[in-house]
């Protein structure tokens, strides 16, 4: 049985002040739900001040992005040895950082091997537009994708990863894929090309996020299909209440 994981990305939200106080509010709302795996991906500058303030809380701590070098001259960029101690988890190859910061299948696959190297736990996203999505090619698309992020990735190294289904056209818009789409791509595709890579065992450990426009009121039937163990929360996840009703939905559906 894979483990629900509901993981906020804050994107570029929040001072380090706003996050400390924000976390300070949510973590006695999510602290109950032992059963559901919750993170927070705050902003780079804020992390340090999240991470101590749930020191030896079961919230969670993941980072946005990271650089696949260990140091060097890449300015503005921050690397997993940097990201080590203050975070478990890492977002890579979010569609924004692809559309906006021309993040390619090659550096995505970079990064996810530098975070697996320096054990941070990946968060992998993959999605089609919504150009590719009314051609009928998602199926081909976000297969591509997962095979180009896992290159020389071994067996063992992919169970632990994450990935995020994440239409781009149903991100911040209020559209999202019905629980049906989210819950066939997700399996048949992202699981189905991970079974493809490294057989039906591992397939079967993987956990996968559905993303774009997930809230309160639609995270019950998202989680009850067979294929989505957990979601990729955007703006909804900036709102402490409204997050910490979405782990309890989580909980009180698996
Ligand atoms: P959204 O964002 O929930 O605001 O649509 C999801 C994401 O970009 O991960």
């Amino acid at each position: 049985m894979r483990k629900p994981i509901l993981a906020g990305n804050w994107k570029m939200n929040k001072t380090p002040v706003e996050a400390v106080n924000f976390v300070l509010e949510l973590e006695p709302f999510v602290a109950g739900f032992a059963d559901v795996e919750s993170i927070v991906c705050p902003p780079f500058v804020a992390l340090p001040g999240v991470a101590a303030a749930l020191k030896g809380s079961s919230l969670g701590v993941g980072a946005q992005n990271l650089h696949w070098a260990e140091s060097g001259a890449y300015t503005g960029e921050v690397s997993a040895p940097m990201l080590k101690g203050w975070v478990d988890y890492v977002i890579i190859g979010h569609s924004e950082r692809r559309q906006y910061f021309a993040e390619t299948d090659e550096s995505v696959n970079k990064k996810l091997k530098a975070a697996l190297q320096h054990g941070l736990k990946p968060i992998v996203c993959v999605g089609e537009d919504l150009g590719q999505n009314e051609a009928g090619v998602t199926d081909a698309f976000v297969n591509a994708q997962v095979k180009a992020a896992f290159e020389g990735v071994s067996a063992e190294q992919a169970r632990g990863v994450v990935v995020a289904y994440e239409p781009i056209w149903a991100i911040g818009t209020g559209k999202n894929a019905t629980p049906e789409v989210a819950n066939r791509v997700g399996g048949e595709v992202v699981r189905g090309a991970i079974s493809e890579l490294y057989g039906d065992d591992v397939a079967q450990e993987v956990r996968v996020q559905y993303g774009g426009s997930t809230n309160e009121k639609n995270i019950g039937e998202l989680m009850a299909m067979p294929d989505i163990d957990g979601a990729l929360v955007g703006g909804a996840s900036l709102k402490a209440a409204v997050f910490a009703e979405m782990v309890r939905v989580t909980a009180e559906i698996y």
